[in-house]
């Protein structure tokens, strides 16, 4: 990891931003192996699996067996406490829907949108210039190095370490840095970032989660800064039956869950977060979020809501 993405991070178990830092490995600007920890027990790890990569995921997403010894080989013999989080059954279908989502990401595979193309342009017209952005679920890089054209760092969170891998492999001579992280557990101080763009992923917000997520990006996000987001919409019967099917199974859906089986028999999560666009925009405006532009690409075959917003 870079060493200037410190500055940006905080601890997701208790918010702390005073962490210390341990380097094992380390370059001129960057840290290929190391450990980050807080008072309150929790740490991330850099290079844990993948050398330069900084791994900040909650723990019911982590392999603390493979931690241990990882820390063992480095000679790091500092006693940790890393506790459980408590969680309900509806957490624990989630985490399970998410394990199984990232199947489908071990390969790269997506492909610029139609509104991806026209929105990135206005995206980098607002962007504040030598700012910091946030490739929010960026997956492989596909849209970072646009950024660098205004930004002076960018930086790719994702959930899946097979996708920064192969980000890291062709994007790491770049300003980019990356970071495997759980989105709704993000590891920054407030005001990290000029701009947040999170394309092709809005689609894995469980609905019972939509209001946390976006006060959460409004609070990393600069004064002015600016957020690119591209939202999918469900026929009403599609959830529907969804919805039926899945609690008839005992499962915790909530209505605008749509779990279905991918080519390959891959089981994939999709939510439609907010069916109402009404509802939605109030979150955006409860949280000091304006929408500069709409635009909706149905007729062209892509996203049915897209939004840049800008924060006051
Ligand atoms: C359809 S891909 C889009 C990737 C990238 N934005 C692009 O368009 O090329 C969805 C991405 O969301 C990521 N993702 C899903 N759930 C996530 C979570 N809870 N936190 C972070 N990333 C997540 C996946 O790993 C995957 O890279
Ligand atoms: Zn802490």
């Amino acid at each position: 990891m870079k060493k200037q993405t410190l500055r940006l991070l905080k601890c997701i178990q208790c918010g702390s931003s005073r962490l210390e830092v341990n380097v094992f490995k380390s370059s001129d600007q960057s840290i290929q192996k190391g450990i980050i920890t807080c008072k309150c027990g929790f740490y991330y790890l850099i290079g844990h699996k993948i050398d330069g990569i900084l791994e900040t995921l909650p723990p019911y997403f982590r392999d603390l067996n493979s931690e241990k010894s990882f820390l063992e080989n480095q000679g790091f013999t500092s006693k940790l406490n890393l506790k459980e989080w408590q969680l309900d059954k509806r957490d624990i279908w989630l985490v399970e829907q998410f394990k199984e989502a990232m199947k489908a990401y071990e390969k790269p595979g997506e492909a610029w949108s139609i509104d991806e193309l026209e929105m990135m342009p206005l995206f980098l017209r607002l962007l504040k210039r030598d700012g910091t952005v946030l490739d929010l679920a960026g997956g492989y890089g596909r849209c970072t190095p646009y950024f660098l054209e205004k930004a002076r760092l960018a930086v790719i969170g994702d959930l899946s370490i097979d996708e920064l891998k192969v980000a890291k492999e062709n994007l790491e001579n770049l300003a980019i840095d990356f970071i495997q992280l759980d989105m709704f557990n993000l590891p920054f101080i407030d005001e990290a970032f000029d701009g947040i763009w999170i394309t092709q992923a809005f689609e894995y917000i469980p609905p019972d989660r939509l209001d946390r997520f976006i006060e959460t990006l409004s609070s990393v996000l600069k004064s002015q800064g600016v957020i690119f987001c591209n939202i999918e919409k469900k026929p009403l019967i599609t959830l529907l039956s969804s919805y039926i099917k899945f609690k008839l199974k005992g499962a915790p859906i909530k209505f605008g869950e749509h779990p279905y089986t991918l080519r390959g028999g891959l089981l994939h999560y999709h939510s439609t977060p907010s069916y109402s666009v009404k509802k939605l925009e109030r979150i955006f405006e409860d949280n000091d979020l304006s929408i500069v532009c709409k635009r909706d690409y149905s007729v062209q075959g892509s996203y049915p809501l897209v939004y840049l917003l800008q924060k006051a």
